[in-house]
């Protein structure tokens, strides 16, 4: 195991994926929910996609999904999760790192990315990047934290990698039309304390 990884590397979610405890609660988050469930299921991608909860949601309401992550152990959690709910013939994995994306000629009816948060604004780029696998008439969800103070603990850097939605509308190409830039409220329970947060959300479709 390494100790110290740079935070926003492989490495250092590598070891956040080490041992038997999960990492995140395997609900399907929030906004995938209210924004995917208005769709027809099609094909979809989703980019840092952990421990494979939003993966497993999607493929139980009939996507065939392409889970994506940088982290292998991220993406065996992920494989071992699918299997147990029993949704691996839908399902397929990419380890990719998002700050390199590219499509490659695959497109998809649907790319979703939550709580990833790349540093130095890095957000944008990836934005972009994912815009070229949205397939003509798909949809574009990216769905991170918007600072606040219920992330005043974190450290200059973490807090430096938070996001609004409107940050990203330049990575929109010719041919987005955005759905959805708005912050919207949520309440979590962390160490048995309820706080706010706010989901920085922006759903685009791309009409071309
Ligand atoms: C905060 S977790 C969120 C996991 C999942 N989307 C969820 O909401 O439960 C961020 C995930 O993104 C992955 N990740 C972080 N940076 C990445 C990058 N540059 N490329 C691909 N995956 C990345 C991490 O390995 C981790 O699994």
């Amino acid at each position: 195991m390494q100790r110290n990884a740079p935070p926003f590397e492989p490495p250092a979610w590598d070891e956040r994926y080490t041992g038997t405890q999960s990492v995140w609660s395997g609900n399907a988050n929030t906004q995938l929910v209210v924004e995917a469930s208005r769709l027809t299921p099609g094909i979809a991608l989703d980019v840092g996609c952990g421990e494979g909860g939003d993966v497993i949601w999607l493929a139980q309401q009939g996507w065939r999904v392409t889970g994506a992550d940088f982290s292998a152990n991220g993406l065996d959690r992920a494989a071992r999760h699918v299997e147990e709910a029993g949704v691996t013939d839908r399902v397929d994995w990419w380890q990719v790192d998002a700050r390199t994306f590219a499509a490659d000629g695959r497109s998809f009816d649907l790319v979703t990315t939550h709580f990833l948060h790349p540093p130095d604004g890095g957000i944008v780029d990836v934005t972009r990047r994912l815009c070229e696998a949205v397939a003509p008439g798909g949809h574009l969800l990216v769905v991170g934290h918007a600072p606040g103070e219920a992330f005043t603990h974190l450290s200059e850097g973490h807090r430096g990698a938070m996001w609004v939605a409107e940050d990203l509308l330049p990575a929109l190409g010719d041919g987005f039309e955005p759905l959805v830039v708005e912050q919207r409220p949520r309440t979590v329970t962390r160490n048995e304390k309820r706080m706010k947060v706010e989901d920085a959300t922006l759903l685009a479709r791309r009409t071309a």
